[in-house]
């Protein structure tokens, strides 16, 4: 089944009918299951980042003016009330950084191209090979797709940096003639896409499939054993030959 760029072009997703009954409902459980999971996660970064971290940033002015009333009658204040505030900024900026990675829907909030420049700072603290991001920023791509198009690039990529064993990563955004495209592709060890749709290992392809197919999105995964993993999603234009 080799192309002629030498990637072996595998099947899409054969779909329910391939499946018997109770596999369909066990992946259907699984795929809520994580549903959930984001969405207590967003819970969770918005208490971080709308509530705690505030009050922090409070405790930290109401210092300042601790400092204002003290400083002429207690030698030191000074210096003490500084090293605090640093402390407390220190803080406030960890649990920012930490409600961004825990929020999933944080592309909803800054649109996808600074949820990507995230994301790769993110993956940059542990992998320790070459990830860049390439994105045309005249592409304009509607709100829910840039959700599905995030989360896509988020398991690529997290495949990618867990089992490809590759010093590679590249993300590229752009716009083609059939439509906006996301590519994630890696230099690893490649993986049997069509065996893991039958015998799945775990969820995160399922989870990309899911999304994909919920926001419109055309996905394929080729594979090579030798030449590593590509991973396309395309917003197809209604325009386009073919839609
Ligand atoms: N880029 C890749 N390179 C090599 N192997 C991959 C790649 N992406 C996926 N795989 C293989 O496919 C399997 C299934 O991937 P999937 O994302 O569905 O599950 P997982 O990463 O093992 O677990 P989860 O995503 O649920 O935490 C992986 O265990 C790995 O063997
Ligand atoms: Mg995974």
């Amino acid at each position: 089944m080799a192309s002629r760029n030498g990637y072996a072009k595998v099947e899409r997703y054969r779909g329910p009918e391939a499946l018997t009954e109770s596999d369909q409902r066990f992946r259907d459980l699984a795929l809520a299951a994580l549903e959930k999971e984001q969405v207590e996660r967003g819970k969770l970064a918005r208490l971080l980042h709308d509530e705690v971290a505030p009050i922090l940033s409070c405790a930290g002015l109401q210092l300042d003016i601790l400092r204002m009333d003290l400083e002429e009658r207690v030698s030191g204040v000074s210096s003490r009330t500084a090293e605090i505030q640093d402390l407390l900024e220190r803080v406030v900026r960890h649990i920012r950084d930490v409600s961004y990675d825990l929020n999933p829907d944080v592309v909803k909030r800054t649109g996808l191209q600074p949820a990507l420049n995230l994301l790769v700072s993110r993956f940059q603290r542990v992998f320790p090979g070459r990830l860049r991001l390439a994105y045309d920023d005249s592409i304009r791509i509607p709100v829910e797709a840039e959700v599905a198009l995030d989360r896509v690039a988020n398991e690529a990529v997290a495949n990618a940096v867990r089992h490809a064993h590759c010093t590679q990563i590249d993300l590229l955004v752009k716009s083609t003639g059939e439509g906006a495209k996301l590519q994630v592709r890696d230099n690893g060890i490649g993986f049997d896409y069509a065996g893991e749709q039958n015998f799945p290992h775990g969820l995160g392809l399922l989870m990309m499939d899911f999304c994909a197919r919920k926001s419109g999105l055309r996905l394929s995964i080729d594979s090579n054993l030798a030449g590593g993993t590509v991973v396309i999603a395309i917003l197809m234009d209604r325009n386009s030959p073919g839609t």
